[in-house]
C-alpha cells in the first residue's frame, strides 16, 4: 500500500506567548503541497522501516524516526496484532520547516489505519497524532487549516488555495526548531484573522531564524525580486522559504532563477 506524505508549509505563523513548559502558543495557517515524501507498507509480523532518497541519511532509519514512533503508538492504542514493513521515499529536506518528519508520521497513521483495518475516524487519528509532535495532527488532515494553541488545535480555513503555484527554496542549512523558538523576542504582534489578506500576515519566527541562519534573509530577498510573486514567507522555523505565484509561467521563471543560485528548490502547487 502507498500513502503520500505532502510537505507542510506555514502560510503564516504568529507567535503569541511562551508557556510555562517552554512551548509556545501560536496561530498558524497550515497548507500542503503536491510535493512530498511517499510511504510504502507491506504486511509483516513486526514493525520495520527503511528510508531511501535524497534526504534518507539525515532522516535516520532507527526507532527514533517519527514513522516508527507513530506506527508503534497506533499499534499500542488500537491493540493491532500486526506489524508492517515500511519503506519511506524521502524527498523533503530534513529540519527545514516543511514538517517532513510530521508528514511521514501522519502518512504512517493514515496508511496503517487502512492496512490494519482499524477504521478510526480522522479526528481520532489527529488526537493520537498530537502526542507525536505539534504539526502531526495538521499533517494527518493534509488540507489547508488554521492551527491554534501549540498548532494542534485545528479548525477549517475559509479560503481554498488549491492549485496555487508555490516555489520552495532551501539554502541547505538545517535549522533546529527549539533554538529558533527560544530566540523569539516574546513580543506578541497580534493574532490571525480570516479577513486579513495573506500579505498582511507574518511568520514571527523569521527574525530569530535569520539570526541563526543569515542566508534566510538572502532567500527572502531573492524571492521578493521575482516577477509574478504574490507573497514570500519563511515556513515554520526555517530555513525553507516559499513564494506563491500568480501563475505557472511565473513559477517556472522563478524556479529557474533560484536554480542559478545553487539552492535546493521545488516548484509545485498547493493541494
Ligand atoms: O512538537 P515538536 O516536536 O514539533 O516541537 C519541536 C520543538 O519546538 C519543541 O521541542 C519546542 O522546543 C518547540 N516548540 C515550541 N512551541 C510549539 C511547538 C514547538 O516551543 N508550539
Amino acid at each position: 500500500m502507498i500513502e503520500p506524505a505532502p510537505a507542510k508549509v506555514n502560510l503564516a505563523l504568529h507567535l503569541r506567548r511562551r508557556l510555562a513548559d517552554g512551548y509556545h502558543e501560536l496561530e498558524t495557517i497550515f497548507a500542503f503541497t503536491e510535493f512530498g515524501d511517499t510511504l510504502h507498507a507491506a504486511p509483516a509480523d513486526a514493525l520495520s522501516l527503511s528510508v531511501e532518497g535524497a534526504f534518507a541519511g539525515a532522516a535516520g532509519q532507527g526507532a527514533d524516526n517519527l514513522v516508527l514512533r507513530a506506527a508503534s503508538a497506533l499499534q499500542a492504542a488500537s491493540g493491532a496484532g500486526q506489524g508492517a514493513a515500511l519503506r519511506l521515499e524521502k524527498g523533503i529536506p530534513v529540519a527545514a520547516g516543511l514538517g517532513g518528519g510530521s508528514a511521514d508520521a501522519a502518512a504512517a497513521l493514515r496508511l496503517l489505519n487502512r492496512m490494519w483495518g482499524l477504521d478510526w475516524p480522522m479526528v481520532r487519528l489527529e488526537h493520537l497524532a498530537a502526542s507525536l509532535g505539534a504539526d502531526v495532527a495538521a499533517c494527518v488532515r493534509m488540507r489547508t487549516c488554521f492551527g491554534a494553541r501549540r498548532g494542534e488545535l485545528l479548525s477549517p480555513w475559509p479560503v481554498a488555495f488549491t492549485g496555487t503555484p508555490v516555489l520552495l527554496i532551501n539554502p541547505g542549512v538545517a535549522v533546529p526548531t527549539g533554538p529558533v523558538f527560544q530566540a523569539w523576542d516574546q513580543i506578541d504582534r497580534g493574532g490571525i484573522m480570516s479577513t486579513m489578506p495573506l500579505d498582511a500576515l507574518r511568520n514571527d519566527m523569521t527574525t530569530a531564524a535569520v539570526g541563526i541562519a543569515p542566508v534566510i534573509a538572502d532567500v527572502l530577498a531573492a524571492l521578493d525580486a521575482l516577477p509574478g510573486i504574490k507573497i514570500s514567507r519563511m515556513s515554520g522555523s526555517g530555513a525553507t522559504c516559499l513564494a506563491l505565484f500568480d501563475d505557472a509561467a511565473h513559477l517556472a521563471e522563478g524556479a529557474a532563477a533560484m536554480a542559478a543560485r545553487g539552492w535546493w528548490h521545488m516548484a509545485t502547487r498547493l493541494r
